[in-house]
């Protein structure tokens, strides 16, 4: 089995391109990604050594580069995470959105297209996609696999469009594809640019906690680790051309998770209790912010048999304890210092 990743030194890329080696050892697996201000390659320095593992620095919207990658290459299947991933983000510059997750996923559609259409037989298409599609809720209810798409921002109307895509490729080509939408994830190695990596950070070097409008917003998070292990099962076992919703169950108002977060940093670091709360600082509301996110995993759970593995709690103290022990890390990111890894690592090639 060659399986290609794509985004595979992301956050969510890492984990899973990780799940995969240790999980798979006889599998060959293509980590595909351009490493931008988002890809890293020191997520995965535990497992770049391996014999089945190879990492290739390429463009998602080069339809040539790929055509030819495919080729070669032989893979059975993708697991396609290679996105730009920040609300904040598609709010300064929505064009890069649509040009990496709209543009970058139909050139990957049509190269597994191209390849593949003389034998899809064991062939998959695995997009991975985002709660945030199905746009916000009220206080009551779930996202269910059958709520309508409603997306408010430009990255989630971006995602929105890409499934719109893998569905429309399988329906008119008969691509062998799987969705799934995902909840908040949270762990190692996330970009400290999202909410609990950037609020670790700042409480460490004592700076302010921009809370958003009034932090009443409710998210529900997912450990990565347990993302990871989902994907696996529905690579494996989900059913072409369906959908499956992944979250944990697990919803926090963001004041709350911060509140909670400031309690453990204040322990970890020795501090005295409420000292990092101090740090918190309502700032104007991000724009078009969704009210609610929730998530219904039940299809998944009664279907594939999954259920996430640690509570929240746990997970969030393991992921501060992460933080803490690899400051290298977060210092190596939020200085730049990251961005000369690859030439160190692969100059030349
Ligand atoms: P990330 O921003 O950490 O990583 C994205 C990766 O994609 C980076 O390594 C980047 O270099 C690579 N990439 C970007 N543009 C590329 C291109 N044109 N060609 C090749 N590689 C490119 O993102 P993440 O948080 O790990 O999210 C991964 C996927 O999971 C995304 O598709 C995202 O929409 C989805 N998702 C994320 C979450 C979450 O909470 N982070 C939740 C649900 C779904
Ligand atoms: O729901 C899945 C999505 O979760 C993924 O598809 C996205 O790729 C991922 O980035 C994440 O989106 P969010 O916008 O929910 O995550 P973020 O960490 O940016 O923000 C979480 C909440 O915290 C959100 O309500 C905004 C708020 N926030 C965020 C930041 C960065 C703050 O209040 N202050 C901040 O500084």
């Amino acid at each position: 089995m060659h399986i290609l990743i794509t985004g595979g030194a992301g956050f969510i890329g890492s984990h899973v391109v990780r799940h995969f080696l240790k999980s798979y050892p006889t599998y060959t697996i293509t980590n595909l990604d351009n490493l931008t201000y988002a890809g890293n390659l020191a997520n995965l320095k535990d497992v770049d050594a391996l014999p089945n593992y190879r990492f290739v620095k390429g463009d998602i919207t080069d339809g040539v580069f790929l055509q030819r990658l495919f080729q070669e290459s032989h893979f059975d299947g993708v697991i396609h995470l290679a996105a730009e991933s920040h609300v904040d983000r598609s709010i300064s510059n929505p064009t890069e959105f649509v040009v990496t997750n709209v543009l970058g996923t139909v050139t990957l559609l049509n190269a597994a297209k191209a390849c593949w259409q003389s034998d899809l037989e064991g062939k998959r298409f695995y997009h991975i996609s985002t709660d945030e599609v199905y746009g916000s809720l009220g206080r009551e209810g779930l996202f269910t696999e059958q709520t309508a798409y409603d997306p408010h921002s430009p990255y989630s109307a971006s995602k929105a469009s890409s499934d719109h895509f893998v569905r429309a490729y399988h329906d008119t080509y008969n691509l062998p594809v799987v969705i799934s939408n995902c909840s908040n994830n949270y762990g190692s190695f996330q970009f400290p640019e999202k909410l609990i990596p950037l609020f670790i950070n700042n409480i460490v070097h004592n700076k302010p906690l921009p809370v958003y409008g009034k932090g009443e917003n409710i998210r529900d998070w997912l450990w990565v680790v347990d993302h990871a292990q989902a994907i696996d099962v529905i690579y494996h076992q989900g059913s072409n051309g369906e959908t499956y919703n992944i979250g944990g169950h697990n919803e926090w108002s963001n004041i709350d998770l911060i509140r909670l977060l400031c309690r453990i940093m204040d322990t970890k670091l020795g501090r005295a209790a409420g000292v990092s709360e101090k740090l918190v600082t309502y700032v104007t509301d991000r724009a078009g912010h969704d009210l609610r996110y929730a998530i219904d995993s039940s299809k998944l759970q009664r279907e594939l048999g999954w259920v996430p593995s640690i509570s929240f709690e746990k997970g969030l103290e393991l992921t501060v304890d992460w933080y803490l022990t690899n400051a290298e890390w977060l210092d190596n990111v939020t200085s730049g210092g990251y961005q000369h890894y690859y030439e160190e690592m692969y100059g030349g090639r």
